[in-house]
């Protein structure tokens, strides 16, 4: 298995590009097969999960030309099946895209259940409600989910509960259904405005993507477009985490930056300075004493949960007490024990999590349980001075970061990506 290995301690300072989002790619690469056109897509993060989504629609017959290492042309003319293997399912909970997808092109389609996964439950019942919704019959046993229709009907959905991914699966299918829905409480992460601006390219007709209302109008069908992914809004906000917590400074290049501006707010509270231009953000830190704050995740604009440890492993450092509030998912902690070990000093009381700063970490040998945890544990070993940080169970973090211990050593990061106990103690050696 593949490791991290990281003598922190150093300021990062330089640039950044960021790469696609990857929470985008995933229900793009979905969509496209919505037509028996090409389908261009460029600016695909190359991470595992992107692969993997890719593989899935192959998997059923459609056709992925790899144009480059982030541009792909797909087909969907030549799917044959509609029954997304449990593997791929298991590998990514974002295969779920593809029963919305098939749903709308084919009125029939299958998937495993997703299970839960380290963060909570994660159940999809508002995914189903939505395609029930829609006049769609949907069946769940054996751990399966199957749905089929004789005819898909434009309906006026509620969503009982903010969902990015029951969103995004309904607006799919509600733009090949017959007639208008209406999509209430709809999530307006700038990767749902993503999808819904890829699929009007595509010659839907969906309004309000973005706000909590979206109105789509089905049409008959979908024709072939060239698309570039939104920059990632979470790496990018990992890198400006990674910067606070090095006191160092960073330009990070290639991002929205309003899609930035609950985590420059909370970086700015705890004593960052935030430059912001049209497609890049600076974060100063240098000599910065990190000050206190609070954080709750909310959804989109509100302070992204998928950002909660790397900001919980900022606030680690800073003077005072702070808290972590989660309020998204219901077992989003995981890092603590580990980030504990590092030396930080963290009480978890049911969803809330009471932070008090110390001076530094220490380098420790821990175990990424998750993708954004893994990323904090990286950006908690960048600033740890003494000792050296061994980051286990990388392929977490690998699903979701692009080349991330090269975009850090040219921050001048000292991180090594190895895949084995000897390469650990050469690192050890080099820099002890
Ligand atoms: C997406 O997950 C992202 N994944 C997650 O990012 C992100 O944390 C999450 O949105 C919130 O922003 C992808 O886009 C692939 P939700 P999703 O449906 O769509 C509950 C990462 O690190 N819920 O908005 O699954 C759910 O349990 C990943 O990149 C239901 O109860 O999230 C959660 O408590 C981690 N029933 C809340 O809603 C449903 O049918 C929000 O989940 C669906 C969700």
């Amino acid at each position: 298995m593949e490791q991290f290995v990281i003598k922190g301690g150093k300021p990062l300072n330089g640039a950044v590009e960021i790469g696609g989002a990857k929470n985008a790619a995933l229900a793009i690469i979905a969509a496209a097969i919505m037509t028996d056109n090409d389908v261009k897509i460029e600016n695909l993060p190359d991470v595992k999960d992107v692969n993997v989504m890719l593989d899935a629609i192959m998997d059923i017959g459609a056709k992925v030309e790899r144009i480059d290492r982030h541009t792909v042309i797909i087909n969907g003319s030549t799917i044959g099946g509609f029954s997304i293997d449990y593997d791929y399912i298991k590998k990514i909970r974002a295969s779920y895209y593809l029963l919305g997808a098939l749903l709308g092109k084919y009125k029939k389609a299958e998937v495993a259940l997703p299970g839960g996964c380290a963060i909570g439950a994660r159940p999809i019942d508002l995914h189903l409600k939505g395609f029930r919704a829609l006049g769609a019959t949907v069946d769940t046993k054996y751990g399966l989910v199957s749905a089929d229709a004789e005819a898909l009907i434009g309906s006026h959905i509620y969503m009982d509960k903010v969902s990015v991914g029951a969103t995004i699966n309904i607006m799919m299918t509600a733009s090949l259904a017959e007639g208008k829905t209406i999509i209430e409480n709809a999530a307006k992460e700038p990767h749902v405005v993503d999808v819904a601006n890829f699929l009007n390219s595509m010659g839907a007709n969906i309004r309000g993507a973005g706000t909590d209302v979206i109105r789509v109008v089905g049409v008959e069908r979908l024709h072939g477009t060239e698309y570039s992914v939104i920059p990632d809004q979470i790496e990018a906000g990992t890198f400006m985490c990674a910067a606070a917590a090095t006191h160092g400074d960073i330009l990070i290049k290639n991002v929205i930056p309003k899609h930035l501006e609950a985590t420059s707010a909370k970086l700015m509270d705890a004593g960052c300075k935030i430059f912001e231009y049209d497609d890049a953000i600076r974060v100063f830190a240098t000599d910065i004493e990190l000050q206190r704050t609070s954080v709750t995740t909310l959804p989109y604009p509100g302070f992204p949960t998928d950002m909660q440890p790397q900001m919980a492993a900022v606030l680690g450092l800073a003077k005072g007490t702070s808290t972590v509030t989660e309020s998204i998912f219901e077992n989003r902690f995981k890092y603590v024990n580990e980030l504990t070990r590092m030396g930080a000093q963290i009480q978890v009381e049911s969803n809330i999590a009471i932070i008090t700063g110390v001076e530094k970490y220490a380098g420790a040998r821990v175990a990424a349980p998750d993708l954004r945890a893994g990323a904090a544990l990286v950006v908690a070993g960048l600033s740890a001075e003494d000792g050296v940080t061994v980051v286990d169970d990388i392929h977490y973090i690998l699903r979701g970061y692009e080349d991330f211990d090269k975009k850090l050593q040219k921050l001048g990061a000292d991180i090594e990506l190895v895949d084995n106990e000897r390469d650990i103690r050469k690192f050890i050696l080099r820099v002890s």
